[in-house]
C-alpha cells in the first residue's frame, strides 16, 4: 500500500487524510491504530456497496468483527429529514450509544448525512469519512460541514463537526461515470486557481492521465486539492473570512444550478460555469490579466463540453443568485483572481453592474464552451 498523510490542524482538534491506492483493504488496520476499538455503523447507498463495498467490510470485519451497515438510497434527492429519520431508527435499532461511531461510505451525499447524523445523535458522536468520488475526496469529505437539504434549500439544516479521519482510496474512482470524474476536477482546478498555480500547470501536463484516473495523477491531484482545502478550513473553521475563498465560483454557480432546477448540471459543473463568468466579469473589471483569464478559461473547457446553459431564463438566474444565502443585497462580495493561484475577497460589487454583466454572459453562454 502506497499512502500519503496530510494532517488538518484545527484548534482543537487534529485528524489525518489518507489519500493512495489500497487505502480501503486498510481501514480496519488504520482506524484500530488511530484507537477505533469497536464495529462502526457503516453508511452507505447501494451503488457502492456493490462496487467496493466488499473489500472496505472486509478490512473493518477483520479489525473490528462485524459491522452495522445502513443503507440510504442514493441521490441528491435522498439527502433529507426522512433519510436521516432512518438512519437514527437503524442506529437505535442496533442499541447505538455515545460510544459508537459512524463510518460514513461513498460521495458527498452521504458524507454529508451520515455526517450529520453523527453530529446529532446523542448529541454528536465520532465519525470517519471514506469518500469515493473525487468530488468527496478533494472537497466535502474536508471541514467538517455535514447537512441535509429542505423544501426551502440545499444545505440548509447543518452543523459543523469534523471527522476522526478521511481515509480516500485513488482504485474506488476507477469506476466513476467521466461525468462525475469532471465533475470533481472543476473542484481541484478550483482549488488551484484560488491557491496553487502548480496545480494547475499539473492538470494542464497530465490531463491526459487525469482522464484515465491513473493512480499517480489522482494522487498528486487530491493530495494538492485536499492540503489546500485542509490549510484553508485550518485557518478559518468557520468560514467567516479566508475560508470564503473556497466558494471561488460557487455563488453565480449555484445559482446556474438552481435555475436548472438542480437537474442539469452536476455540482461541479455548475461551479465550472462560475468560475467562466467570474473569470469574464474579472476581465471586464481589470481584475485579471487577459493572458490569465484565457489560461484557465481554456483549461476548464478543455475538461470536456459542458452541459449548455442558455436556456437559463435570466430573471430565475437573478432570483436565484439573489436568494443565496451566501449573496446579500446591498454588500455584493465577490471572489475574484487577482492572479492564477492567488484569489482575494472584493466587497460592495454594484448589483447592477453585476446584472447587466450576468445578462449578457448568459445571452453569450454558448461563445465560452
Ligand atoms: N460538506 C461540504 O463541504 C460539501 C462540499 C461540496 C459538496 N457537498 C455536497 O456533496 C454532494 C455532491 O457529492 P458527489 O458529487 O460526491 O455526489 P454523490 O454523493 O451523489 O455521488 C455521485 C454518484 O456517484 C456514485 N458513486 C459514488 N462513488 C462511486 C464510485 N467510486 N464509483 C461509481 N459510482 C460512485 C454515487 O452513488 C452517486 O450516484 C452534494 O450534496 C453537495 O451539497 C458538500
Amino acid at each position: 500500500m502506497i499512502v500519503k498523510t496530510i494532517n488538518v490542524n484545527l484548534s482543537d482538534h487534529r485528524y489525518p487524510i489518507l489519500v493512495g491506492k489500497g487505502v480501503l483493504g486498510n481501514a480496519g488496520t488504520f482506524l484500530s491504530r488511530q484507537g477505533f476499538t469497536t464495529p462502526p455503523i457503516v453508511i452507505a447507498n447501494p451503488t457502492i456497496l456493490q462496487l467496493h463495498g466488499s473489500k472496505l467490510m472486509k478490512s473493518l470485519q477483520s479489525a473490528f468483527g462485524p459491522s452495522t451497515i445502513i443503507k440510504i438510497q442514493d441521490g441528491e434527492r435522498f439527502k433529507n429529514h426522512a433519510t436521516l429519520m432512518k438512519i437514527y431508527e437503524g442506529m437505535f435499532r442496533v442499541h447505538a450509544n455515545r460510544r459508537s461511531w459512524v463510518l460514513a461510505f461513498g460521495g458527498g451525499v452521504t458524507g454529508d448525512i451520515a455526517g450529520f447524523a453523527a453530529a446529532t445523535f446523542m448529541r454528536g458522536i465520532p465519525f470517519v469519512m471514506v469518500p469515493t468520488t473525487l468530488l468527496a475526496q478533494v472537497d466535502s469529505s474536508i471541514g467538517g460541514k455535514v447537512g441535509i437539504n429542505v423544501e426551502q434549500g440545499k444545505n440548509l439544516i447543518g452543523a459543523f463537526h469534523q471527522p476522526s479521519a478521511v481515509l480516500s482510496d485513488t482504485e474506488v474512482l476507477k469506476t466513476l461515470s467521466k461525468r462525475e470524474l469532471y465533475s470533481g476536477l472543476y473542484e481541484v482546478i478550483k482549488c488551484g486557481a484560488i491557491c496553487s498555480k502548480p496545480l494547475l500547470q499539473y492538470i494542464e501536463q497530465r490531463l491526459p492521465e487525469i482522464r484515465k484516473c491513473q493512480s499517480v495523477a489522482m494522487e498528486h491531484i487530491i493530495l494538492a486539492a485536499a492540503r489546500i482545502k485542509a490549510d484553508v478550513v485550518a485557518s478559518d473553521e468557520k468560514e467567516s473570512g479566508m475560508r470564503m475563498i473556497l466558494n471561488y465560483g460557487h455563488t453565480v454557480g449555484h445559482a446556474f444550478e438552481a435555475a436548472t432546477g438542480f437537474r442539469k448540471l452536476k455540482h461541479g459543473e455548475a461551479v465550472a460555469w462560475g468560475m467562466l463568468a467570474v473569470l469574464e466579469y474579472g476581465r471586464e473589471l481589470g481584475v485579471l490579466e487577459p493572458e490569465a483569464t484565457e489560461k484557465l478559461m481554456r483549461l476548464i473547457q478543455r475538461v470536456e463540453k459542458l452541459p449548455a446553459i442558455d436556456g437559463i431564463a435570466f430573471e430565475e438566474l437573478w432570483k436565484a443568485l439573489v436568494h443565496d444565502k451566501k449573496f446579500r443585497k446591498g454588500d455584493i462580495r465577490m471572489i475574484f483572481l487577482r492572479r492564477l493561484g492567488e484569489a482575494a475577497i472584493f466587497n460592495g460589487i454594484e448589483a447592477d453592474s453585476l446584472r447587466k454583466f450576468l445578462k449578457r454572459f448568459l445571452a453569450r453562454s454558448h461563445d465560452f464552451v
